[in-house]
């Protein structure tokens, strides 16, 4: 009898009617929700990046500067770099490297990509400040390369920046794209109608652990020639064989891993 009621029968179906509209918001919050996340890793990442090649950037400007075999102390600290570099970055990027109203995980990463520059530099005083020798080795990619490595032993657990390239122009084993660096590299990042400076970005695993990765495209500028230029195979100033590579040529990867 009272299942013949109407208020029975409507009831039920309002009630599915809730169920299915608390789901369908719920979904879009939910889509709504990652859309915010992945803008805001993306954002990380690219300030990751950024700092990266602002304090690269320095070690080029005063290249001659360290490749001066006549003058010993030179100034050239931690502080002095990363001044220069938070100069740089604040200009590309609106904002200084850390700032009030930072994003706990942004400031603790840029943190300690910060301690990692002033540890290379710090390491590396020696080296910079020796008289009588000239070319010392400490160049952009090198400095870049220490700084990554440090970064890891201080986050490795929570992002990854790595310096890579395409397999055939890659140096230093330890710069080697992993397989889905190669495959993004050899079908979106080298590919004809993939436009100059586009990032790629996506989840994907680093190490089979989850996580979101990004690439930054690099592409050689004059200031690269001398030592990845040509002729192909003639041996650089800092003893490598120059790869023949030309002015816009992809060069490189700065491939970033947040991970979940
Ligand atoms: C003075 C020579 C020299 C110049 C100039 C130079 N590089 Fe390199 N590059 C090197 C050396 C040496 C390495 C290997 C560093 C290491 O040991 O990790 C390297 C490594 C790299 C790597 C990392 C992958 C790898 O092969 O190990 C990239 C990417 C790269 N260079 C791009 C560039 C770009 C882009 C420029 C110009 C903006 C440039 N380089 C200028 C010498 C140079």
């Amino acid at each position: 009898m009272c299942f013949a009621a109407p208020g029975g029968l409507r009831r039920p179906i309002f009630l599915i009617g809730l169920i299915a509209f608390g789901l369908v918001s719920a979904f879009s919050a939910a889509v709504a929700q990652a859309d915010s996340d992945e803008a805001v890793e993306l954002e990380t990442a690219l300030r990751l990046a950024s700092l990266l090649r602002e304090a690269r950037a320095v070690i080029g400007a005063n290249q001659d500067l360290i490749n001066d075999p006549e003058r010993g102390e030179k100034g050239l600290t931690g502080a002095v770099v990363l001044e220069v570099a938070r100069e740089n970055y604040r200009k590309a990027n609106g904002v200084p490297p850390l700032y009030d109203g930072q994003g706990a995980r942004e400031a603790a990463l840029i943190s300690a990509q910060m301690r990692a520059i002033g540890d290379v530099m710090a390491e590396n005083q020696s080296t910079i400040n020796r008289e009588g020798v000239g070319f010392k080795g400490f160049v952009p990619a090198v400095f870049g390369r220490l700084v990554n490595e440090r970064f890891y032993e201080l986050e490795g657990d929570q992002a990854v920046i790595k310096v890579t390239a395409p397999p055939h122009l890659v140096r230093n084993r330890k710069a080697r794209p992993d397989d889905w660096e190669i495959g993004v590299i050899a079908d979106h990042l080298t590919s004809e109608d993939w436009p100059r400076n586009k990032i790629f970005a996506a989840e994907a695993n680093y190490k089979g652990q989850p996580a979101y990765r990004v690439l930054v495209p690099e592409y050689y500028s004059e200031g690269c020639i001398a030592c990845h230029g040509g002729p192909k195979g003639e041996i650089d100033v800092t003893g490598y064989p120059k790869e023949g590579g030309q002015v816009g040529d992809l060069g490189g990867v700065i491939s970033i891993s947040l991970m979940r």
